[in-house]
């Protein structure tokens, strides 16, 4: 490995060999996301306690501030919207490496559909992405997306789908959280996994519950989007999240974190109910 992409991979995972991301792309396909209709105020808070942040180019250049220091993982996939919700496989590469450099970004994401109509176009899209990022030092972080098929999430698939990313060259591997067996997905797949969070959650301890019991099983730490910034409270969740995976927190440290965080904190205004139903379906 070269120096370049040494440098850019210790940006993203940290001295203790753990990483904390914050994934605000979402809208990509999602449009204006419950909580996230404005991506610069919804980041500005939470930006101390995340060690990068995931987000398109569109959303980087017109909101968020150029003297940002934080390691930027840009999305690189897309071309489908919510509207055509059983077509959001069909993604193709949407940034040329070009202006991944010229953007400063530290790492590039895309989405693979294993087991869907595109399966293998997402594949070949991974596998192209990562022949020109590898060029430039870049490393490329697979997502192992379902669509609208959270009921997909199980330990068989998830191990496939990341072993298969692997395979083919990502860098680091983004996946779900499935509870039993996961210590299989991790096992199976040879380079770092991060897991996502997927649609909210009522219960924060639940959430703690699954970040600790993801870094027991291996995992490197989360690329964790909306049991963040949809939360009432999304600092006291970054807060909380952040013990567990640089402090070794257990789930009840970290809710003792949340709560004593939670009483400085204002809390959010009420989010929209037709947006936070449209962000809930994948
Ligand atoms: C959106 C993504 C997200 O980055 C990923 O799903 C993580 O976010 P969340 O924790 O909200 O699921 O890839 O397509």
């Amino acid at each position: 490995m070269d120096w370049g992409m040494k440098n850019r991979l210790a940006q993203l995972i940290q001295r203790d060999g753990r990483a904390m991301f914050l994934p605000i792309d979402h809208g990509y396909f999602q449009g204006p996301t419950t909580r996230l209709e404005e991506p610069g105020k919804t980041i500005q808070p939470l930006l101390p306690y995340v060690d990068a942040i995931m987000l398109t180019r569109g959303i980087l250049r017109s909101c968020v501030d150029p003297t940002n220091t934080k390691p930027v993982i840009l999305r690189v996939s897309g071309g489908t919207s919510m509207a055509r919700k059983d077509e959001l496989s069909h993604e193709g590469i949407t940034t040329s490496a070009r202006e991944v450099v010229r953007l400063n970004a530290s790492a590039v994401s895309m989405s693979i559909f294993v087991g869907s109509e595109r399966e293998h176009e997402t594949l070949l899209n991974l596998s192209n992405l990562v022949n020109e990022c590898e060029e430039y030092d870049i490393p490329v972080m697979a997502v192992t997306a379902v669509g609208t098929e959270l009921g997909k999430r199980d330990a068989r698939y998830l191990a496939l789908a990341s072993r298969i990313a692997a395979e083919l060259g990502a860098r680091v591997v983004k996946t779900y959280y499935c509870g039993e067996g996961f210590e299989k997905v991790v096992h199976g797949c040879p380079v770092p996994i991060v897991i996502a969070g997927g649609p909210k959650v009522d219960s924060e301890f639940e959430v703690f519950s699954w970040v600790y019991d993801a870094l027991q099983k291996g995992a490197i730490g989360v690329n964790l989007g909306r049991n963040v910034w949809q939360h009432d409270y999304p600092v006291a969740m970054a807060k909380a999240i952040r013990a567990i995976i640089h402090e070794n927190a257990t789930p009840k440290e970290a809710q003792t974190v949340f709560e004593e965080t939670k009483s400085g904190e204002k809390k959010r205004p009420a989010a929209r109910k037709a947006a936070a139903r449209r962000s809930a379906q994948h």
